[in-house]
């Protein structure tokens, strides 16, 4: 029993747990995520599950994404990329909805898997109805050798190490990363991309570690944040565009560690609904940073306060217009738009962890979630 708890400990390497462990991970993680396949200097990126199926990709009509959970979410941030950049049409799925839809699914379709475990029985299920239909199944898992791994007809690896907490943090900025490689990749192949936008994209992924590690710098802040919204009952999640899904990821991350609801929202649809449920006991965390569609988040912010919600914006370092209106703001370090979301998921993580860490949760296994769930 004693030597198990030391192991532990040994394991959590000075962690008081398994989930900011990994949350501080995201820096090495993601550099394995590149390592043998992004190279800068000569503008390539080298995926062997890609590059033996060019053709397949370069002509399919549709990717479909099927996934659970946070793997569902980086599915969303990378139907955004992926439209983007490559210019090809996707959609995405819960693996538990597409298996039973009797779904329409063509030979020239591309199906992709993302699954951490490697093991969810939804997502294999909709792996299998896929194949059945003929299509080509790619799938991006994080356990190597994993049956979606075995089971998919090619696919990349996440290699972010294990990942212990149940509370998915570092498979999903990897699972990010890696779909992000792959739209490059094929918006390069494509010609759906110009040059120079493709090496200023490779240039600014491979800083991406290393603003990582300035967004957790401030993780001291986000602690005093985390004190004073701990009580909160309901708690609102909005962003826009390639941050729209990085504000679901947010609400499920409090939701599964803290147990206090959440929603996250597409920040316009504000006014279809949420907004009456704002007043001064709702905290409203709004990814606002200087990208895409900034302006307008900006007049949600003064929409929220005029109801005198609680505001806590995701702002980018530097950032004057949201630090007047809001109650609080969260710094990330300034990149492209379609690499936001690497950022803005650095404070929603440790924004939730601290507050389950406060209510006295049991952060890295929480009630009634399993790690991989192999039952339907
Ligand atoms: C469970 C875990 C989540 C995970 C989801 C999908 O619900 O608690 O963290 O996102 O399964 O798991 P997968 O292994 O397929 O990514």
């Amino acid at each position: 029993q004693e030597l198990q708890l030391n192991l532990e400990q040994i394991e959590k390497n000075g962690f008081d747990h398994f989930m900011l462990k990994e949350i501080y991970e995201q820096p090495s993680a993601i550099t394995d995520t590149y390592r043998g396949r992004l190279n800068v200097e000569e503008g390539i990126i080298r995926m062997a599950g890609v590059d033996d199926n060019l053709e397949r990709f370069l002509n399919a009509k549709r990717i479909v994404i099927v996934a659970c959970g946070t793997s569902w979410h980086a599915g969303l941030v990378a139907e955004y990329i992926f439209e983007d950049l490559a210019r090809i049409p996707v959609e995405v799925e819960y693996a538990s909805e597409f298996r039973y839809r009797n779904p329409i699914i063509n030979t020239d379709d591309i199906v992709i898997a993302i699954s951490q475990s490697g093991e969810t029985a939804d997502t294999m299920a909709a792996i299998k109805l896929a194949k059945e239909k003929g299509a080509f199944v790619f799938g991006v898992c994080n356990v190597v050798g994993s049956s979606i791994s075995r089971e998919t007809n090619a696919g990349a690896y996440t290699h972010a190490g294990p990942e212990i907490g149940v509370a998915s943090t570092k498979a999903f900025t990897t699972q990010i990363t890696v779909l992000t490689l792959m739209a490059l990749k094929l918006a390069k192949a494509k010609g759906s991309i110009s040059n120079s936008d493709f090496h200023m994209h490779l240039r600014e992924l491979e800083t991406i570690p290393h603003k990582i590690e300035a967004a957790l710098e401030s993780n001291e802040h986000i602690q005093k944040v985390a004190f004073k919204y701990k009580d909160a009952r309901n708690c609102l999640y909005l962003g826009r565009g390639f941050n729209f899904p990085v504000a679901l990821e947010g609400a499920l991350k409090l939701k599964e560690i803290s147990y206090i609801h959440a929603e996250g929202y597409p920040a316009a649809e504000m006014k279809h609904g949420p907004i009456a449920l704002i007043d001064e006991e709702m905290p409203v965390v709004v990814i606002a940073t200087r990208k895409g569609h900034y302006e307008k988040v900006v007049s949600n912010i003064q929409e929220i306060k005029s109801r005198q919600g609680k505001i806590i914006g995701i702002v980018t370092e530097g950032d004057t217009s949201v630090r007047d209106l809001a109650d609080y703001v969260i710094e990330v370090p300034d990149t492209i738009e379609a690499l936001t979301p690497l950022l803005t998921t650095i404070p929603l993580q440790l924004l939730s962890y601290h507050i389950a860490v406060m209510l006295g949760k049991n952060v890295d296994q929480p009630r009634n979630l399993a790690k991989s769930v192999t039952v339907e």
